[in-house]
């Protein structure tokens, strides 16, 4: 496992459910390709704030996996 992977380990995208940007990122490479089937994937972005908080956060890295593609 290499730093990157230990990062997103232990950052919270989505604080609300507590899920780490590392599921995300799963959730992304398994064909996830919008925050709306991230967010069903991960179950992610119906916590308290309802995606408010984690929404722009998954479109970043959304985002940057596709500039890496
Ligand atoms: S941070 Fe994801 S639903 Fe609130």
């Amino acid at each position: 496992m290499d730093n990157q992977e230990i990062i997103d380990q232990l950052t919270k995208v989505c604080i609300c459910k507590g899920v780490s940007r590392q599921t995300i990122k799963k959730a992304i490479s398994e064909g996830a390709d919008t925050v709306e089937k991230v967010w069903s994937k991960t179950n992610t972005g119906n916590g308290s704030c309802k995606g408010k908080r984690c929404g722009e956060k998954i479109q970043q890295i959304l985002d940057q996996w596709n500039k890496g593609q």
